[in-house]
């Protein structure tokens, strides 16, 4: 089975009758959905999904899952999402997909979070994957000037035809190429006060719970 549908299909079965749920984005988050979808339709289960991108969202209502938004739900009981690099210390690099924003928020207003991921995302420490920076379009082009100056080798994000990405949130991301994070809480405490950075792709003390698919199957670590 593909490492990413292990770890899905296993993340999945953590979804109890009840329960508001943060449904994730991205290829390793689409397994899960479409597990969920598949326990909605067969077995009967009976949740409210909290979507953090127009893609899940198309998604899950593809599947039949109800869903409302962050803002009609008084909180999140659990969040099954993707990561891009988990560190040995479980901090974790999202946003490769675009969508740390929504998913930040809903990540923050979750009771416990759950990460999916095949075993090449787990690192000992986080950096070589870029991370991203979501920011508003006017002045972006002042931010990529000053990380060059701070040796971040900034790269705004464009798709294979060019354009710059442009996120749920109508924001661009820059991704910056650190080769190794030694300090992810200051660093992140750095651009959280940057004027212009919306947010960034460090999710610190956040997860609850890590799954990883692996060839001898899921594990699972309680963090
Ligand atoms: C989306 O913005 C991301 O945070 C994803 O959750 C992350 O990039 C993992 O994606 P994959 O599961 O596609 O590797």
């Amino acid at each position: 089975m593909n490492l990413k549908q292990m770890a899905g299909i296993e993340a999945a079965k953590y979804v109890e009758d009840g329960m508001i749920v943060g449904l994730g984005t991205g290829s390793t988050a689409k397994f899960m959905v479409d597990e969920i979808g598949r326990r909605v339709k067969e077995e009967g289960l009976t949740i409210t999904g909290v979507t953090t991108s127009k893609e899940t969202e198309r998604q899950a209502q593809a599947l039949g899952i109800p869903l409302k938004s962050i803002d009609e739900v008084p909180y999140v009981d659990l969040t099954i999402d993707g990561a891009d690099e988990i560190s040995a210390d479980f901090q974790g690099i999202k946003g490769g997909g675009a969508a740390l924003l929504f998913e930040k928020i809903v990540a923050t207003y979750s009771k416990q979070c759950i990460w999916i991921v095949d075993k090449s995302k787990m690192v000992n420490k986080l950096g070589k994957f870029p991370l991203p920076i979501e920011v508003v379009p006017y002045g972006s082009q002042q931010l990529v000037h000053l990380f060059e100056e701070k040796g971040y080798a900034p790269v705004l994000r464009t798709t294979p035809t060019g354009d710059l990405v442009v996120t749920d949130g109508g924001h661009y991301i820059i991704d910056l190429h650190l080769e190794v994070i030694e300090d992810p809480i200051a660093l992140g405490t750095y651009l959280d006060q940057l004027v212009g950075v919306v947010e960034h792709g460090l999710f610190l003390n956040i997860v609850s719970t890590v799954i990883i698919g692996g060839e001898n199957g899921p594990e699972t670590i309680h963090v």
